[in-house]
């Protein structure tokens, strides 16, 4: 029996059960693992290729592992004219990752965020949720020294 088959169980039958489902095991390991998905097509008696599109299609949920501490940078156009640009290059450059990627000791992942309604300081960035204002480059290292 797969790993997640229960929590698939759980949701089978109920509407967006899926969608829910998803979400539950996301919240449970960080991301949505290959095996999740492919038990999910089984448990909800629907195509592979079905159970991969609801997962690639709400960039809320991650197939590859992430890091402990997920930052997202809002990438709306309020956020984008306020510089957000440069918000990424301090964030790559502080880590020395790319936007998508995970750092290799796994403590941090960088990723973009559609408007997180906090468009009264952009430029915007949330990490797990919690969400900075105004945020300039040379405020980065500041904020990430509290991770
Ligand atoms: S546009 Fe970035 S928070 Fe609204």
């Amino acid at each position: 029996m797969s790993n997640y088959e229960e929590i698939l169980d759980e949701h089978k039958g109920l509407p967006g059960g899926i969608i829910q489902a998803y979400h539950a095991i996301q919240k449970k390991i960080r991301f949505l693992p290959e095996e999740a998905i492919l038990t999910a097509a089984k448990v909800f008696a629907i195509p592979t290729k079905d159970a991969y599109e609801v997962a690639t299609f709400y960039s809320y949920f991650a197939t590859k592992q992430r890091g402990q501490n997920v930052i997202r940078i809002c990438e709306s156009a309020p956020c984008h004219v306020a510089g957000v640009n440069e918000i990424v290059a301090a964030l790559e450059q502080e880590l020395g990752i790319k936007m998508g990627e995970t750092t290799p000791d796994g403590k941090f992942t960088l990723e973009f965020t559609q408007c997180v309604g906090q468009c009264q300081g952009t430029p915007v960035v949330t990490i797990n949720r919690k969400p900075y204002v105004d945020v300039a480059p040379e405020n980065i290292p500041a904020i990430l020294a509290g991770y």
